[in-house]
């Protein structure tokens, strides 16, 4: 009898859920499991505008101080790792954008909301602040708008409607307090939305690995003996010999990318063709990426084609193709690819003092962290 009653009940549930399914279907907005005190967010936010930060990456406390504020980075973070911001609920960024990997994906290409895979691999997001294009390609400028199109993307998160959007975390009872506090009322707008996400985005500063330690100053003033005997062998080939340095540039901060793009004869005719795309003549040409937590966001290049830090310097060391756009440090005097043929000890050292970018805080961070766990 009792089991009688169970299932009937059980049907009743399973009954009832359908037709509030179908009930959802007529309106624009998906259906959503809402699940109340579901964050885990501190009293007093996390400071996110006062950051301590060593004396070279100071620069960026201008960006803290001007375009961050606590509140606002706090809805942001929540907005990061939300997969309501997602067309059927799946996705988040931090889906393909793990704060154990340096905020990469592990995967080559990833999975986005509808079992689809990205055309390229996720990038790493380290020090966003300190970058003036953003994307493999190089084609956003803004952080403000970057950070809508991956929302709208149709294989990332495919909510290209952003009213819905907007209708849709406003049914979410816990998004009430955090736009209050952000932007003194609860209107949920997209440009709040974006501004939200950009301050999050734009506290993001890793300034503490053992790179940084080495380093106190302005580039070329060391610190010596903190870093290793490999590690500083690292250093001076990176910046020496094997001209590392000439593009993932630390002088804008430290940040190990520089503005601007490049050709490194990863294939003569390439596939994927980068910022030529968009712009005739630049076939081959992508963003020169941070190499901060570089250790961490494996796979590697634009299309993860590499699976070690290993096997990237042996590309540098001997394997660059005599591409069109091949830039000038790496080539010989004669145009071809040049081959630096380094020694095993050379590339073992180059490897390590890459290793000596993870800043372990960073990646532990609470401020940083998922709010829903
Ligand atoms: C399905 C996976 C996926 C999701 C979800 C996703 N991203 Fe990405 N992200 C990528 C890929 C792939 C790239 C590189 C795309 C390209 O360059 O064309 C990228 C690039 C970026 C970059 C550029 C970093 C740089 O150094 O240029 C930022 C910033 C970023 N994503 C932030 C976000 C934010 C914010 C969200 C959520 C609104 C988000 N991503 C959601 C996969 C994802
Ligand atoms: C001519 C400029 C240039 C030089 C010199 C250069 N790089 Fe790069 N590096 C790039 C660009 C551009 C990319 C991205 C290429 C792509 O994905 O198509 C890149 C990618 C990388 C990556 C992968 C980053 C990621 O997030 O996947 C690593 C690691 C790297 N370089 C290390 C080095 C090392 C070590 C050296 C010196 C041996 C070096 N680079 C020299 C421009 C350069």
């Amino acid at each position: 009898m009792k089991n009688i009653q169970l299932t009937s009940i059980a049907a009743l549930l399973i009954f009832g859920s359908i037709s509030l399914l179908t009930n959802c279907k007529k309106d624009t907005v998906l259906p959503y499991k809402y699940e109340a005190d579901v964050l885990n967010l501190p009293d007093q936010p996390f400071k996110y505008r006062d950051q301590q930060l060593p004396s070279h990456m100071s620069h960026l406390q201008v960006v803290l101080q001007n375009k961050v504020t606590d509140h606002g980075a706090t809805l942001g973070r929540v907005l990061f790792y939300d997969p309501k911001l997602s067309l059927n609920n799946k996705t988040a960024c931090a889906s393909c954008h793990l704060q154990e990997k340096g905020f990469a994906d592990a995967s080559r290409f990833s999975i986005g909301f509808d079992g689809g895979l990205t055309k390229r691999n996720a990038s790493s997001i380290t020090n966003p602040a300190d970058m003036r294009t953003f994307f493999w390609d190089a084609r956003e400028d803004n952080l403000k708008e970057m950070v809508l199109q991956p929302i709208k993307n149709h294989v990332e998160m495919g909510m290209d409607n952003f009213d819905a959007l907007e209708k849709k975390l406003g049914l979410l009872d816990y998004y009430k307090p955090l736009f209050q506090n952000a932007f003194g009322d609860e209107t949920i707008t997209r440009d709040r939305i974006a501004e939200a996400m950009s301050q999050f985005l734009n506290s993001m500063v890793s300034a503490n690995s053992p790179f940084d330690t080495a380093i106190p100053g302005s580039w070329g003033v060391q610190n010596p003996g903190s870093l290793t005997e490999e590690e500083q062998r690292g250093l001076n080939l990176f910046f020496g010999q094997a001209q590392c340095g000439v593009c993932h540039n630390p002088s804008a901060g430290q940040g190990f990318f520089n503005e601007t793009f490049a050709d490194i004869g990863l294939d003569k005719n390439p596939a994927d063709k980068g910022l030529g795309a968009n712009t005739p003549g630049m076939d081959g040409m992508f963003k020169i990426p941070s190499l901060r937590n570089i250790a961490l966001t494996a796979p590697y290049m634009h299309d993860g084609r590499f699976a070690t830090l290993e096997e990237v310097v042996d590309h540098y060391s001997e394997n660059i193709e005599a591409s069109a756009n091949l830039h000038w440090t790496l080539k010989d005097f004669n145009g071809q690819p040049v081959r630096m043929g380094l020694a095993e000890a050379d590339k073992k050292a180059l490897v390590t003092f890459l290793k000596a970018m993870t800043d372990q805080q960073y990646i532990n961070d609470q401020k940083f962290a998922d709010p829903f766990k």
